[in-house]
Protein backbone atom coordinates (compact mmCIF):
# COMPACT_ATOMS: atom_id res chain seq x y z
CA UNK A 1 0.00 0.00 0.00
CA UNK A 2 0.93 3.80 -0.85
CA UNK A 3 -0.20 7.24 0.67
CA UNK A 4 -0.56 9.63 -1.83
CA UNK A 5 -0.17 13.10 0.03
CA UNK A 6 -0.59 16.58 -1.06
CA UNK A 7 1.37 19.09 0.99
CA UNK A 8 0.76 22.20 2.50
CA UNK A 9 -2.55 21.81 4.46
CA UNK A 10 -2.60 22.94 7.79
CA UNK A 11 -4.12 20.35 10.49
CA UNK A 12 -6.50 21.03 12.97
CA UNK A 13 -9.13 19.65 15.68
CA UNK A 14 -8.87 17.24 17.83
CA UNK A 15 -7.45 13.53 17.56
CA UNK A 16 -7.69 10.42 20.07
CA UNK A 17 -4.59 8.30 20.86
CA UNK A 18 -4.98 4.70 20.70
CA UNK A 19 -3.77 2.30 23.06
CA UNK A 20 -0.14 2.17 22.97
CA UNK A 21 1.57 -1.18 20.66
CA UNK A 22 4.45 -0.87 22.69
CA UNK A 23 2.31 -1.76 26.39
CA UNK A 24 -0.11 -4.23 24.46
CA UNK A 25 2.07 -6.35 23.42
CA UNK A 26 4.00 -7.39 26.86
CA UNK A 27 0.51 -7.58 28.54
CA UNK A 28 -0.74 -10.10 26.12
CA UNK A 29 2.38 -12.06 26.39
CA UNK A 30 2.09 -12.01 30.37
CA UNK A 31 -1.18 -13.33 29.82
CA UNK A 32 0.34 -16.96 28.62
CA UNK A 33 0.98 -17.05 32.61
CA UNK A 34 -2.63 -17.76 33.59
CA UNK A 35 -5.38 -20.10 32.65
CA UNK A 36 -7.42 -17.69 34.16
CA UNK A 37 -9.22 -15.10 31.76
CA UNK A 38 -7.08 -11.54 30.94
CA UNK A 39 -9.19 -8.72 29.52
CA UNK A 40 -7.42 -5.55 28.09
CA UNK A 41 -9.55 -2.81 26.90
CA UNK A 42 -8.30 0.20 24.85
CA UNK A 43 -6.03 -1.87 22.18
CA UNK A 44 -4.98 -0.41 19.46
CA UNK A 45 -6.35 -2.49 16.08
CA UNK A 46 -3.17 -2.69 14.73
CA UNK A 47 -0.90 -5.45 12.41
CA UNK A 48 1.34 -6.05 15.60
CA UNK A 49 -1.60 -6.97 17.69
CA UNK A 50 -3.41 -8.69 15.29
CA UNK A 51 0.14 -10.96 14.72
CA UNK A 52 0.67 -11.51 18.55
CA UNK A 53 -2.81 -12.88 19.21
CA UNK A 54 -2.26 -15.32 15.98
CA UNK A 55 0.81 -16.44 18.64
CA UNK A 56 -0.66 -16.41 21.17
CA UNK A 57 -3.31 -18.76 19.12
CA UNK A 58 -0.43 -20.51 18.21
CA UNK A 59 0.15 -21.92 22.08
CA UNK A 60 -3.13 -22.84 22.94
CA UNK A 61 -4.28 -20.01 24.12
CA UNK A 62 -8.04 -18.46 22.86
CA UNK A 63 -8.42 -14.87 21.78
CA UNK A 64 -11.58 -13.16 21.17
CA UNK A 65 -10.95 -9.15 19.94
CA UNK A 66 -14.30 -6.76 19.92
CA UNK A 67 -14.61 -2.86 20.40
CA UNK A 68 -10.88 -2.58 21.59
CA UNK A 69 -11.04 -5.14 23.99
CA UNK A 70 -8.76 -8.35 24.22
CA UNK A 71 -9.87 -11.72 26.28
CA UNK A 72 -6.87 -13.81 26.22
CA UNK A 73 -8.39 -17.17 27.91
CA UNK A 74 -7.31 -21.17 27.92
CA UNK A 75 -3.93 -22.55 28.70
CA UNK A 76 -0.95 -22.41 26.48
CA UNK A 77 0.78 -26.00 25.73
CA UNK A 78 2.57 -25.25 22.74
CA UNK A 79 5.91 -23.49 23.62
CA UNK A 80 7.14 -24.02 19.68
CA UNK A 81 6.53 -20.92 18.19
CA UNK A 82 5.94 -20.52 14.67
CA UNK A 83 8.81 -18.94 12.95
CA UNK A 84 6.66 -17.44 10.28
CA UNK A 85 4.44 -15.66 12.55
CA UNK A 86 7.51 -14.84 15.03
CA UNK A 87 9.29 -12.71 12.34
CA UNK A 88 6.54 -10.39 11.57
CA UNK A 89 6.78 -8.35 15.39
CA UNK A 90 9.64 -8.06 17.84
CA UNK A 91 7.17 -8.78 20.20
CA UNK A 92 6.97 -12.63 19.49
CA UNK A 93 10.67 -12.36 21.67
CA UNK A 94 8.53 -11.32 24.41
CA UNK A 95 7.02 -14.35 24.36
CA UNK A 96 9.98 -16.57 25.71
CA UNK A 97 9.73 -15.52 29.33
CA UNK A 98 6.00 -16.04 29.98
CA UNK A 99 6.11 -19.23 28.22
CA UNK A 100 9.56 -20.77 30.17
CA UNK A 101 7.86 -19.78 33.19
CA UNK A 102 4.70 -21.62 32.45
CA UNK A 103 5.44 -24.46 29.96
CA UNK A 104 9.28 -25.41 31.14
CA UNK A 105 10.15 -24.16 27.68
CA UNK A 106 10.08 -21.95 24.76
CA UNK A 107 11.51 -22.16 21.13
CA UNK A 108 11.71 -18.60 18.99
CA UNK A 109 12.55 -19.76 15.73
CA UNK A 110 13.46 -15.83 14.87
CA UNK A 111 12.25 -13.08 15.71
CA UNK A 112 11.05 -10.13 13.76
CA UNK A 113 10.32 -6.22 13.59
CA UNK A 114 11.49 -3.49 12.17
CA UNK A 115 15.11 -3.30 10.04
CA UNK A 116 16.48 -0.30 12.61
CA UNK A 117 19.56 -2.50 13.30
CA UNK A 118 21.15 -5.16 14.61
CA UNK A 119 19.05 -6.00 17.20
CA UNK A 120 20.49 -8.54 19.56
CA UNK A 121 19.01 -10.43 22.51
CA UNK A 122 22.20 -11.43 24.27
CA UNK A 123 20.52 -9.73 27.40
CA UNK A 124 17.36 -11.29 27.62
CA UNK A 125 19.52 -14.48 26.72
CA UNK A 126 21.71 -14.27 29.56
CA UNK A 127 19.12 -12.78 32.59
CA UNK A 128 17.18 -15.88 31.94
CA UNK A 129 20.30 -18.37 32.22
CA UNK A 130 21.17 -15.70 34.77
CA UNK A 131 18.09 -16.61 36.95
CA UNK A 132 17.85 -20.51 36.04
CA UNK A 133 17.21 -21.10 32.93
CA UNK A 134 19.05 -23.14 30.54
CA UNK A 135 19.12 -21.53 27.09
CA UNK A 136 20.71 -22.89 23.69
CA UNK A 137 20.96 -20.27 20.47
CA UNK A 138 21.24 -23.40 18.47
CA UNK A 139 18.09 -22.87 16.23
CA UNK A 140 17.16 -19.49 17.32
CA UNK A 141 16.19 -19.25 21.18
CA UNK A 142 15.64 -22.16 23.07
CA UNK A 143 14.77 -22.16 26.93
CA UNK A 144 14.41 -24.75 28.81
CA UNK A 145 14.26 -25.53 32.97
CA UNK A 146 12.40 -23.17 35.73
CA UNK A 147 13.50 -19.66 36.72
CA UNK A 148 14.98 -20.19 39.95
CA UNK A 149 15.04 -16.89 41.38
CA UNK A 150 18.19 -14.58 42.74
CA UNK A 151 19.50 -11.64 40.84
CA UNK A 152 20.41 -9.91 37.82
CA UNK A 153 22.14 -6.62 36.64
CA UNK A 154 21.17 -5.83 32.92
CA UNK A 155 24.15 -4.59 30.93
CA UNK A 156 21.91 -2.05 29.36
CA UNK A 157 18.24 -1.15 30.34
CA UNK A 158 16.77 -2.99 27.72
CA UNK A 159 12.67 -2.51 26.60
CA UNK A 160 12.15 -6.07 26.02
CA UNK A 161 14.78 -7.40 28.12
CA UNK A 162 13.19 -6.11 31.35
CA UNK A 163 9.66 -7.08 30.24
CA UNK A 164 10.99 -10.15 29.57
CA UNK A 165 12.47 -11.28 33.06
CA UNK A 166 9.48 -9.82 34.97
CA UNK A 167 7.10 -12.31 33.34
CA UNK A 168 9.62 -15.14 34.00
CA UNK A 169 9.63 -13.65 37.31
CA UNK A 170 6.56 -13.27 38.13
CA UNK A 171 5.73 -17.00 38.24
CA UNK A 172 8.69 -17.75 40.15
CA UNK A 173 8.48 -18.48 44.15
CA UNK A 174 11.69 -17.42 45.16
CA UNK A 175 12.32 -13.64 44.63
CA UNK A 176 13.88 -12.42 41.61
CA UNK A 177 16.16 -8.61 41.68
CA UNK A 178 16.47 -6.93 38.53
CA UNK A 179 18.82 -4.13 38.46
CA UNK A 180 19.42 -1.07 35.59
CA UNK A 181 15.63 -2.40 34.24
CA UNK A 182 13.93 -0.06 32.06
CA UNK A 183 11.73 2.56 33.28
CA UNK A 184 9.91 2.94 30.26
CA UNK A 185 5.92 3.62 31.15
CA UNK A 186 5.34 0.76 28.80
CA UNK A 187 7.52 -1.56 31.16
CA UNK A 188 5.97 0.07 34.68
CA UNK A 189 2.06 -0.69 32.89
CA UNK A 190 3.58 -4.46 32.92
CA UNK A 191 4.86 -4.46 36.48
CA UNK A 192 0.98 -3.34 37.63
CA UNK A 193 -0.53 -6.05 35.27
CA UNK A 194 1.39 -8.75 37.03
CA UNK A 195 0.82 -7.12 40.43
CA UNK A 196 -3.16 -7.51 39.86
CA UNK A 197 -2.10 -11.04 38.67
CA UNK A 198 -1.24 -11.74 42.32
CA UNK A 199 2.85 -10.84 41.85
CA UNK A 200 4.27 -9.06 44.52
CA UNK A 201 6.24 -6.65 43.00
CA UNK A 202 8.74 -3.69 44.42
CA UNK A 203 10.64 -1.01 42.95
CA UNK A 204 7.94 -0.62 40.37
CA UNK A 205 9.07 2.01 37.64
CA UNK A 206 12.43 2.55 38.89
CA UNK A 207 15.53 0.71 37.71
CA UNK A 208 16.04 -1.55 40.60
CA UNK A 209 12.93 -4.38 40.66
CA UNK A 210 11.94 -7.19 43.22
CA UNK A 211 9.34 -9.47 41.59
CA UNK A 212 8.52 -12.06 44.80
CA UNK A 213 6.13 -14.06 42.21
CA UNK A 214 4.18 -17.91 42.30
CA UNK A 215 0.39 -18.82 41.32
CA UNK A 216 -1.12 -16.22 38.99
CA UNK A 217 -4.83 -15.36 38.73
CA UNK A 218 -6.69 -13.51 35.86
CA UNK A 219 -7.31 -9.72 36.40
CA UNK A 220 -8.35 -6.72 33.22
CA UNK A 221 -6.75 -3.49 32.29
CA UNK A 222 -6.79 -0.66 30.45
CA UNK A 223 -3.83 -0.19 27.99
CA UNK A 224 -2.26 3.23 28.83
CA UNK A 225 -2.09 5.78 25.90
CA UNK A 226 0.25 5.44 22.77
CA UNK A 227 2.75 8.01 23.32
CA UNK A 228 4.59 7.72 19.90
CA UNK A 229 1.34 7.98 18.80
CA UNK A 230 0.40 11.36 20.48
CA UNK A 231 3.80 12.57 19.49
CA UNK A 232 3.33 12.26 15.82
CA UNK A 233 -0.04 14.28 15.50
CA UNK A 234 1.75 16.77 17.33
CA UNK A 235 4.82 17.16 15.69
CA UNK A 236 3.01 16.70 12.34
CA UNK A 237 1.03 19.67 13.33
CA UNK A 238 4.04 21.95 14.19
CA UNK A 239 5.76 21.05 10.75
CA UNK A 240 2.83 22.30 8.40
CA UNK A 241 0.88 24.42 11.06
CA UNK A 242 -2.11 24.64 12.21
CA UNK A 243 -4.07 23.61 15.88
CA UNK A 244 -4.66 19.92 16.91
CA UNK A 245 -5.62 19.09 20.37
CA UNK A 246 -4.37 15.18 21.10
CA UNK A 247 -6.96 13.78 23.92
CA UNK A 248 -6.75 10.54 25.65
CA UNK A 249 -3.02 11.15 26.47
CA UNK A 250 -0.57 11.46 29.82
CA UNK A 251 1.50 14.23 28.77
CA UNK A 252 4.48 12.91 31.64
CA UNK A 253 4.64 10.16 29.40
CA UNK A 254 6.33 12.29 26.86
CA UNK A 255 9.75 12.39 28.48
CA UNK A 256 11.85 14.78 26.74
CA UNK A 257 10.22 15.49 23.54
CA UNK A 258 7.36 17.83 24.86
CA UNK A 259 10.04 20.42 26.83
CA UNK A 260 11.41 20.47 23.38
CA UNK A 261 8.32 21.18 21.80
CA UNK A 262 7.85 23.68 24.44
CA UNK A 263 10.64 25.80 23.21
CA UNK A 264 9.22 26.03 19.90
CA UNK A 265 5.67 25.64 20.04
CA UNK A 266 2.17 27.35 21.89
CA UNK A 267 1.43 23.84 24.11
CA UNK A 268 -1.00 23.87 26.56
CA UNK A 269 -0.76 20.69 28.67
CA UNK A 270 -3.86 19.59 30.48
CA UNK A 271 -4.53 16.16 32.32
CA UNK A 272 -5.08 13.76 29.67
CA UNK A 273 -4.58 16.03 26.26
CA UNK A 274 -1.92 18.43 24.99
CA UNK A 275 -3.12 20.99 22.21
CA UNK A 276 -0.15 22.52 19.95
CA UNK A 277 -0.69 25.54 18.28
CA UNK A 278 2.18 26.24 14.82
CA UNK A 279 2.50 28.59 12.13
CA UNK A 280 4.60 26.36 10.69
CA UNK A 281 7.75 28.62 11.39
CA UNK A 282 10.22 27.56 13.94
CA UNK A 283 13.67 27.46 14.85
CA UNK A 284 15.55 24.52 14.83
CA UNK A 285 16.39 22.04 17.54
CA UNK A 286 20.35 22.54 18.22
CA UNK A 287 21.17 19.50 19.42
CA UNK A 288 19.03 16.21 20.49
CA UNK A 289 20.74 12.67 21.55
CA UNK A 290 18.14 9.31 21.76
CA UNK A 291 18.56 8.17 25.29
CA UNK A 292 16.55 5.67 27.06
CA UNK A 293 13.27 7.28 29.27
CA UNK A 294 13.07 9.70 30.04
CA UNK A 295 15.48 10.55 27.77
CA UNK A 296 14.51 11.53 24.04
CA UNK A 297 13.17 8.66 22.64
CA UNK A 298 14.57 7.02 20.03
CA UNK A 299 10.85 6.35 18.31
CA UNK A 300 10.22 10.09 17.85
CA UNK A 301 14.29 10.51 16.34
CA UNK A 302 13.02 10.10 12.91
CA UNK A 303 9.64 12.61 13.03
CA UNK A 304 12.29 14.84 14.76
CA UNK A 305 14.43 15.07 11.79
CA UNK A 306 11.44 15.74 9.49
CA UNK A 307 10.30 18.33 11.41
CA UNK A 308 14.28 20.01 11.76
CA UNK A 309 14.52 19.44 8.23
CA UNK A 310 11.65 21.83 7.49
CA UNK A 311 12.84 24.48 10.68
CA UNK A 312 15.07 27.51 10.43
CA UNK A 313 18.40 26.72 10.90
CA UNK A 314 20.53 23.75 12.30
CA UNK A 315 20.07 20.52 14.02
CA UNK A 316 22.11 18.02 15.17
CA UNK A 317 20.54 14.37 15.78
CA UNK A 318 22.49 11.33 17.38
CA UNK A 319 20.62 8.52 17.22
CA UNK A 320 22.21 5.91 20.21
CA UNK A 321 19.74 3.35 20.61
CA UNK A 322 19.58 1.76 16.95
CA UNK A 323 22.55 2.31 14.48
CA UNK A 324 20.17 2.43 11.12
CA UNK A 325 17.42 3.99 12.40
CA UNK A 326 18.73 7.51 10.92
CA UNK A 327 20.18 6.77 7.21
CA UNK A 328 17.38 5.37 5.09
CA UNK A 329 15.08 8.40 6.07
CA UNK A 330 17.74 10.72 5.54
CA UNK A 331 18.48 9.39 2.04
CA UNK A 332 14.15 9.76 1.87
CA UNK A 333 13.98 13.13 2.92
CA UNK A 334 16.96 14.45 0.59
CA UNK A 335 14.69 13.32 -1.91
CA UNK A 336 12.16 16.02 -1.04
CA UNK A 337 14.86 18.51 -1.10
CA UNK A 338 16.42 18.28 2.72
CA UNK A 339 19.56 19.21 3.53
CA UNK A 340 20.54 16.81 5.74
CA UNK A 341 24.16 14.83 5.90
CA UNK A 342 24.58 11.61 7.85
CA UNK A 343 27.63 9.86 9.20
CA UNK A 344 27.39 7.10 11.38
CA UNK A 345 25.08 7.49 13.81
CA UNK A 346 24.94 11.17 14.24
CA UNK A 347 23.05 13.55 11.50
CA UNK A 348 23.22 17.19 10.55
CA UNK A 349 20.25 19.14 9.22
CA UNK A 350 19.73 22.56 7.63
CA UNK A 351 16.05 23.22 7.31
CA UNK A 352 14.73 24.44 3.99
CA UNK A 353 11.80 23.94 1.92
CA UNK A 354 10.75 20.68 1.47
CA UNK A 355 9.16 19.41 -2.68
CA UNK A 356 6.74 16.48 -2.81
CA UNK A 357 8.75 13.54 -4.53
CA UNK A 358 8.22 9.53 -3.97
CA UNK A 359 10.05 8.17 -1.17
CA UNK A 360 9.79 4.63 0.28
CA UNK A 361 9.07 3.79 4.39
CA UNK A 362 11.51 1.22 5.41
CA UNK A 363 9.84 0.90 9.11
CA UNK A 364 7.40 1.91 10.95
CA UNK A 365 8.12 5.39 12.88
CA UNK A 366 10.09 6.15 9.66
CA UNK A 367 7.03 5.46 7.57
CA UNK A 368 5.00 7.99 9.70
CA UNK A 369 7.88 10.94 9.70
CA UNK A 370 7.86 10.48 5.54
CA UNK A 371 3.83 11.04 5.62
CA UNK A 372 4.84 14.23 8.47
CA UNK A 373 7.18 15.56 5.79
CA UNK A 374 5.20 15.39 2.73
CA UNK A 375 2.55 16.89 4.40
CA UNK A 376 4.73 19.49 4.94
CA UNK A 377 6.05 19.73 1.72
CA UNK A 378 4.56 21.67 -1.29
CA UNK A 379 3.42 19.71 -3.70
CA UNK A 380 2.27 15.97 -4.07
CA UNK A 381 4.18 13.22 -2.52
CA UNK A 382 4.07 9.52 -2.86
CA UNK A 383 4.69 7.42 0.50
CA UNK A 384 5.76 3.80 -1.19
CA UNK A 385 5.20 0.83 1.17
CA UNK A 386 3.38 2.36 3.78
CA UNK A 387 2.11 -1.03 5.11
CA UNK A 388 4.94 -0.63 7.49
CA UNK A 389 2.56 1.99 9.55
CA UNK A 390 0.16 0.19 9.94
CA UNK A 391 1.95 -2.17 12.39
CA UNK A 392 1.61 0.64 14.76
CA UNK A 393 -0.79 3.27 13.95
CA UNK A 394 -4.47 3.04 14.73
CA UNK A 395 -6.32 4.40 11.65
CA UNK A 396 -3.84 6.70 10.72
CA UNK A 397 -5.24 7.98 7.56
CA UNK A 398 -8.45 8.35 8.95
CA UNK A 399 -7.27 10.64 12.03
CA UNK A 400 -4.97 12.51 9.81
CA UNK A 401 -7.76 13.45 7.09
CA UNK A 402 -10.02 14.12 10.13
CA UNK A 403 -8.02 16.73 10.62
CA UNK A 404 -7.63 18.02 7.15
CA UNK A 405 -5.02 16.59 5.86
CA UNK A 406 -4.99 15.80 2.15
CA UNK A 407 -3.41 11.32 2.31
CA UNK A 408 -4.81 8.97 0.74
CA UNK A 409 -4.14 5.18 0.31
CA UNK A 410 -4.09 3.35 -3.01
CA UNK A 411 -2.60 -0.46 -3.53
CA UNK A 412 1.04 0.07 -5.02
N1 LIG B 1 19.88 -4.54 23.08
C1 LIG B 1 20.96 -5.41 23.13
N2 LIG B 1 20.73 -6.68 23.58
C2 LIG B 1 19.51 -7.11 23.97
C3 LIG B 1 18.41 -6.21 23.90
C4 LIG B 1 18.62 -4.94 23.46
O1 LIG B 1 22.08 -5.05 22.79
O2 LIG B 1 19.39 -8.28 24.38
C5 LIG B 1 20.10 -3.17 22.61
C6 LIG B 1 19.35 -2.90 21.29
O3 LIG B 1 20.10 -3.33 20.18
C7 LIG B 1 19.17 -1.40 21.35
C8 LIG B 1 18.97 -1.13 22.85
O4 LIG B 1 19.49 -2.28 23.52
O5 LIG B 1 20.36 -0.78 20.96
C9 LIG B 1 17.54 -0.90 23.27
O6 LIG B 1 16.75 -2.00 22.87
P1 LIG B 1 15.48 -2.47 23.66
O7 LIG B 1 15.65 -3.90 24.02
O8 LIG B 1 15.20 -1.49 24.74
O9 LIG B 1 14.36 -2.34 22.56
P2 LIG B 1 13.24 -3.40 22.21
O10 LIG B 1 12.67 -3.98 23.45
O11 LIG B 1 13.72 -4.30 21.15
C10 LIG B 1 11.34 -1.64 22.36
C11 LIG B 1 10.24 -1.14 21.45
C12 LIG B 1 10.86 -0.32 20.33
C13 LIG B 1 11.63 0.84 20.94
C14 LIG B 1 12.69 0.32 21.93
C15 LIG B 1 13.43 1.41 22.67
C16 LIG B 1 8.63 -2.93 21.63
C17 LIG B 1 7.91 -4.06 20.99
N3 LIG B 1 9.55 -2.30 20.89
O12 LIG B 1 12.17 -2.44 21.55
O13 LIG B 1 9.78 0.18 19.57
O14 LIG B 1 12.28 1.56 19.93
O15 LIG B 1 12.03 -0.53 22.91
O16 LIG B 1 12.57 2.15 23.43
O17 LIG B 1 8.36 -2.58 22.77
C18 LIG B 1 8.65 0.83 17.63
O18 LIG B 1 7.61 0.87 18.33
O19 LIG B 1 8.69 1.26 16.46
C19 LIG B 1 9.87 0.26 18.21
C20 LIG B 1 10.92 -0.06 17.49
Amino acid sequence: MDYLIGGGHRLNGEVTASGCKNAVLPLLAASVLTDEPMVFCNCPDIADVRNMLLLLQATGKHTDFCDGSITVSGKASNNLLPAALCARLRGSGLLLGSLLAKTGGASLPQSGGCAIGDRPMDIHIDGLRALGAEVSERKGICCRGSIAGGRYRLRMPSVGATENLLCAAAACVHPVTLENCAVEPEVEQLQQVLQSMGAEITGMGTSTVTVRGGRLHGCSAEVIPDRIECATYLATCAAVGGKVTVKRCVPRHLGAFLPLMKGRFHIEEGQDCITICSDGVFEGFGYISTAPYPGFHTDLQQITAALAAVACGKTVIVENMFENRLTHNASQLALMGANITVRGRRAEIFGSKLHGACVTAADLRGGAALVTAALAAKGQSRVRCANHILRGYENFEQKLSRLGADIRAIED
